[in-house]
This record gives C-alpha cells, structure tokens and sequence, in this order.
C-alpha cells in the first residue's frame, strides 16, 4: 500500500511537473496561479540570485548594468538587464580576461538634443542608441530623465530636457519612440519632482496641486500617452509628505488611471523602509533589490497587509514587461553595434542643436582656414557629457582643438601644449596625494597677459573656451560655477582687451551641462556658442559651424536669466549658501530636508514674461546666419481646439533650417494664467536661400487647458485665443486668432486631494 501511495505521489509530481507552465505572452495568469509566494516576491525585487550572483552586474553577460529581474527558471523567466542612460548605454568598457572592448557612443546630452526642437533628429539618435541596448545584451535602457529644468542648479540638468513642459514632454516622446523602435524598453524618470541633488533620496518637493499637474507631471503625461513607455522610474524625493515611490496617488492614479499607463514602474536606486506601501501604491519592481525587500513582501503577504490580488497585479505588470524583452525572446546580442555609424549620428545631432547666442557684426562663421588662438582648460579636457549615472563609457572624446583642426583652422600649438601639460602635472599631483582624478575638472588656470598679446599678434581671432560638469548626487554652487571664476574672468577680459586692440574676433563657446550667467560678460564676446555637453563628437560639430559648413539651429530649451536670483525658485533651492547650515535640533532644515515650490506655476519664462523680468537670453532663443520671414498664419478653430499654419522663408545668403514656437496666452479665466505658454513646435527642413517652407500644427482643447484645483478638474475657458507663431518665446513674428465655442472640462482622479 506504502509503496503504491509513493507510486502514485510521483506520478501526481509528475504530472504537476509536466503541468508547469512555460512562460509565453498569452499565459501570464496561469503562470501566476502557478508560482508560489516567494517566487511571485522575487520577482518584484530585483538583484541577487544566489550569493555568487550578488554582484551579477559586473559579471554576467551585460556587465556594468544597473540592476536585473530575476530569473524563475522552472517558469522559463530568464534575467533581464536595465542599464543606464540617458546619454548612451553606460556598461563596462572592458571585460576581465577579454581583450576586446565593449563602448559605446556618447550622444549628446538631454539638454542638447531638447536644443534642436526637432522631434525626428531625437528619434534618430535615440533609434541608434537603442540598438546599442540591443546588442550589448540589455533590455531596458534607464532613461530618459525629464525632471524640469526648475533651477539652473540642479546638478543633473544636463541630463534633463527644458524648463518647459511640453517641449520636454514631446522630446521625450520621440527619445523614447526610438529606442523602443529596437524592441527594447526605456523607463522615463525620475518620476516625479526631482529637481534637485542635494538630500535626493529625503528631500520633500512640497508643489501644488496645480503646478504639478501642468508642470511637473505634465511632462510625463505627454511622454506616457504618445510614447508608451515600457517601464517608469519612481523617483527618491517624497512629494508632499510622501515618498514617490510609495504613492497610489502618483503611481496608480494619476499615472495608470488618468493616463492611462499599462507598463512597469521601478523604484530609484535604494531600499527604502516601507517595501509594503511600495508594492501596495503600485511601485512593481524594487531595484537594485535585496533579499530584505523580498522577505518583507512575503511577510505581508502572509499577514494581510498586501493583498493576494496587490501581489497578482505587480507580478503580472512585471511579467508583462518580461515577455516583450530581448531576454525573453532569446535574441542572440552582437556585442557589436556600429560605433562608426552612431558616432556620425552624435555628430549630425550636436550640429543640428548647438545655439547660437551671439553674432556681433556677422563674426562668424568663420572662413574656416584661420590661425586660432584657443584658450580655456575645456579646450582640451572637452567636457562631452555628464558625470555619475549619466556618464557614458566612450572610446574617445574629440577636443575643441582636434574638432577645429578637423573643421581646416590652424591652432596655435602652444596653448594646448600649455593646456596639456598643466593637465598632466595636476594629474600627477593628485595621484601622488592619492587622489585619483576621477570626475575631475581641471580649474582654469590662468595665461600671462604678455603671452596673450603675442598670441593677438599671430592668430587672426580667439576662441575661449569655458567648461562646467555636473551630476547625480550635488547640486552647483552660484559662485565659480553659475558665475565665471576671476581667473576665468581676467582671461576673457585680456583676451577680449587684447585681441580686439588688434584689430582680431572673439568668440566664446559655453562647454556647459546648465544654464550659467552670461549677462555681465557677453559684451566682452563678438560671438558665443552653446554646445552645452554635446557628446563625443561634439567638438567636430562645433568646428563645422564655426567654419560655417553647418548653419546652426539649436535654441534654448531653459531661460539665460541675468543673475541666479532672477529665479523665483532660486530662493527655495539648495545653493551652497543654504545647503550647509546645520540643522538646529530635530528642526527639519529648508531646501535640505524640504523644498517649498513656492514659486508654483511661475517656472522659467513664465515667471519672466509675467512679472517682466529681464533676461540675458530668453527661452527659445537662439540665432543663425541667415533670417527667415514668418507669413500667411493660419488658425482655424478644429473639432477639438485648433489647427494652424505658418510660412517660413529663408530670405538671407545661405541655407538653413528655423525652430518655430507656438505661444498660446491662456484666455481670461478664474485663475491666474501666464502671459503665454508654448503649445506646438515644429522645426523646418534645411531651406536654401529664398525657399519656403509652410509647418502645419494641431493642438487639442485639452493641450489648452489650466488645472483648477478646487475644482479638481482641468478647465479650457471658451473665447477668442491668440496664437503666437514665434522665434523665441520673446519674439512673436506673427498671429492668428481662433474662437473656442464652448467651455471644456475634463476631470482627473482625486489623486492629491485633501
Ligand atoms: C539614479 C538613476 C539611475 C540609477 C541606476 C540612481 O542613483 O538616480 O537615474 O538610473 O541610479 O544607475
């Protein structure tokens, strides 16, 4: 009898064996009926698999990833891979015992390409990028980062698109449009109001109902309905007294019920308390995931704390995400993308983005063949993009010096010889004190003003270059950092005072990952250029405008204010003059522990236009060599808001391609509304002298609406709406009107809801 009963026990194991699903698309329910709780745990945290495994990052297949699923085996789940992002695939560039190397190209940054205002170059650079996911073996590229461009201090700026929400927003859609074209994911973040470094992973963004939902949020919401992301990132920050990643308000309402969103949400990067309010709020995956995580999950399982149903609904958002990836799909990565042909794209979309800010008396471009005196330590230790997450492992970085020599100008050799050799004595100096120069910018260093004289003397005009970097985890200062550094300023005064007495130009070019002042300085400057971070190959663009074989047409995605205190936001920011004071008792400390987004609504030109306050260079704004005519506007009233149309023609010497805005002024209402807020952009093809263009736009009546907040719902006021078509947010060329008929509402969850 015992032995029959054992007979029959096997065959029951058997058959449950046989009866395992194997995971495909169409079963994922009945998977999850079969898994047990702590496989279901598992899969909601990511990381470790066995201790061996722990650091599985840096020595699986995708080495220098940022974190993975795990893998059921018995289910057929495989491991899949999330790597970071957004300027590139950041992995390992080498492998031990392997002799090949495994880079990847440097584009430029989120600043940057939100600089070209032309959503079809982002999607060509990011399809490129995405194929480097998919054949490095990843499956979930971290990016894009869209966080809004609140303070020019936020240390990952350069990361992030715009001050304004819709350019970011619809940037966001193309970037992640095209690296999801390669059957990879992308998981847009910080998710949300994460606009500052300091005290990231505690800092309470405390924003208003209505600033969130049209700034904040409003980014995310366009990017999410155009683009579909595969995954979300909820971000470290709390908001309102809450962290992100454990709000049911951010994550499930607003996120999944008004949006309608169908993907994954990830945490940051960091195990918080509360893995239970996580899981609960719809926070799917903990990364990078420990086994307490886990544990915790299965506890409150067990106790009632999270729902058998909670737990079904994150494993299947999780599953869902698995059966889409290459992983799932077996699909045999070449470890080989064409770095070649992604280093070309890099260097269409830098030249294709780099704002023009100054051009005194047609300075440039240049005849392209000149004798250049290049000054700045930037000259050479370029600064291609970003430092912490958002750097990327290149194989090389073009400098201002090569990209200029490449462009056919002629360098006077000796300041980078000097360049190069204070570089090497300051290395060795640190490496001698056992620091080793990582992250590292070399201060500017100062050059004798007799040599800058000779230098007049023999070069027919000056380029200065001055460099900023940035990243994940500090905030900038204000002084030497927003502001010049005096030796930084003695320079450009002797090289400004000295070339120009010699009868020679001076231009400027702005190496920065953010905004800096310019106001007090430009006038020392016949011409300045903006490249921001423009990624490895940048320099080679910058020498193709500068010899004027590309006619730039980038503008500014973030307002050049005058001073750091022009900002409303500056006074609820963390600048160092804040950041270090001590805390007094248990006393929570301002902008450390808590930042008060007093400014609400009034972010970047729209506090500018607003309140009429003066600007060094306002948002949208951004030069070329040749000048474009605005005619025949069109605005008609739609089915549903409206339908415009606009005549660009290029009516200078040489072709070129023209960014247009449309402004919208909010029409009279109950609330306050801005003077104008940007609602479409289009951007032209390359036009030859003389050639028109007509771009046509479509804005519905919801892109038009205000969030009212003591009516929870966001309201388009019926009446006349003027439609600026524009070259900068300060420069309307010309108009149309249209009539909105009847007043619309549209009503949101009570997410926020007091
Ligand atoms: C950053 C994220 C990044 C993650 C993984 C975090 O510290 O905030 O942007 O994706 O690390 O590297």
């Amino acid at each position: 009898m015992k032995k029959a009963l054992s007979v029959l026990g096997a065959l029951l194991c058997a058959s449950v064996a046989f009866a395992q699903p194997e995971l495909t698309a169409d079963n994922i329910d009945e998977v999850i009926k079969s898994m047990t709780l702590e496989e279901k745990a598992t899969l909601l945290v990511g990381g470790a698999v066995t201790p061996e495994f722990d650091a599985v990052t840096l020595t699986g297949p995708v080495q220098g990833a940022a974190g993975n699923t795990r893998p059921i085996e018995r289910f057929g789940i495989p491991m899949t891979y999330l790597a970071d992002g957004p300027a590139g695939l950041r992995i390992k560039p080498t492998r031990e015992g392997c002799s090949r190397t495994f880079y990847c190209t440097g584009f430029p940054v989120g600043t940057l390409l939100a600089s070209s205002w032309d959503v079809e170059l982002v999607q060509k650079v990011t399809s490129a990028l995405g194929n480097e996911v998919l054949e490095y073996g990843a499956d979930v590229l971290l990016a894009p980062g869209v966080n809004i461009h609140r303070n020019p201090l936020c240390g990952r700026n350069f990361e992030y698109f715009s001050e304004d929400p819709v350019l970011s927003g619809n940037v966001a859609a193309a970037y992640i449009t095209g690296v999801q074209s390669n059957n990879v994911g992308t998981s847009i973040k910080h998710f949300a109001a994460n606009n500052q470094e300091t005290n990231r992973l505690e800092d309470d963004a405390r924003v208003s109902v209505r600033a969130l939902r049209e700034i904040y949020l409003k980014n995310f919401e366009i990017a999410v309905r155009k683009a579909r992301p595969w995954t979300v990132m909820s971000s470290y920050n709390s908001l309102n007294g809450e962290y992100t990643q454990q709000s049911e308000d951010l994550l499930t309402k607003v996120l999944r019920q008004d949006w309608g969103f169908e993907g994954m949400v990830m945490t940051d990067w960091g195990c918080k308390e509360g893995t239970v309010k996580s899981v609960n709020a719809g926070n799917d995956l903990m990364e990078p995931g420990n086994r307490t995580e886990t544990e915790r999950i299965v506890a409150a399982v067990r106790d009632g704390r999270i729902t058998e149903e909670t737990l079904d609904r994150n494993v299947r958002n999780v599953l869902r995400y698995i059966v889409r990836t290459p992983s799932f799909r077996g699909y045999r990565f070449s470890n080989n993308p064409d770095l070649k042909a992604h280093a070309l794209v890099a260097r269409e979309a830098a030249a294709q983005s780099i704002v023009l800010l100054r051009n005194e008396d047609s300075t440039l471009p240049l005849k392209g063949d000149e004798k250049i005196a290049l000054y700045g330590i930037s000259s050479i230790d370029f600064v291609a993009g970003g430092t912490g997450s958002g750097e990327v492992n290149k194989a090389y970085v073009v400098n201002m010096a090569e990209g200029m020599q490449n462009a056919g100008f002629s360098i006077d050799p000796d300041l980078p010889d000097y360049y190069r050799a204070h570089i090497r004595y300051d290395a060795a100096s640190r490496k001698i004190i056992g620091k080793e120069p990582r992250d590292w910018r070399f201060p500017e260093i100062p050059v004798p003003a007799d040599a800058i004289r000779l230098q007049a003397g023999k070069n027919d005009a000056a380029v200065v270059v001055i460099g900023r970097n940035a990243g994940e985890g500090s905030d900038r200062n204000v002084a030497d950092d927003f502001e010049l550094t005096v030796t930084e300023r003695e320079l450009l005064n002797n090289v400004s005072n000295l070339f120009h007495q010699a009868g020679k130009k001076v231009i400027v070019v702005l190496n920065v990952g953010g905004v800096i002042e310019t106001a007090s300085w430009k006038h020392l400057a016949d011409a300045i250029l903006l490249p921001w971070s423009p990624g490895q190959e940048g320099a080679n663009a910058v020498g193709d405008i500068l010899a004027g074989r590309v006619n730039p047409s980038g503008k500014l995605p973030m307002t050049f204010p005058v001073t750091f205190f022009d900002h409303l936001s500056s006074f609820n920011f963390p600048h160092e003059y804040v950041r270090d004071l001590r805390r007094v008792g248990n006393e929570p400390l301002k902008d450390v522990d808590y930042t008060d987004y007093a400014e609400g609504i009034w972010v970047g030109y729209r506090h500018f236009d607003k309140h009429g306050v003066e600007v060094s260079y306002p948002f949208g704004f951004g030069l070329s060599y040749t000048s474009f005519d605005y005619s025949k506007p069109v605005v008609k009233a739609g089915k549903d808001g409206f339908t415009a149309s606009v005549t660009v023609t290029n009516t200078g010497r040489v072709a070129g391609r023209e960014g247009v805005q449309l402004y919208v002024p909010a029409p009279e209402g109950g609330l306050e509304k801005p003077e104008k807020e940007l609602k479409a952009f289009g951007k032209t093809a390359l036009l030859k002298p003389g050639e028109s263009q007509t771009l046509s736009f479509t804005v519905s009546a919801y892109e038009l609406a205000s969030f009212n907040e003591g009516a929870n719902r966001w309201e388009t006021a019926k009446g006349a709406y003027t439609v600026g078509f524009a070259s900068s947010s300060a420069c309307i060329r010309c108009k149309g009107t249209f009539r909105q008929t009847a007043p619309q509402c549209r009503a949101v969850s009570d997410a926020f809801v007091k």
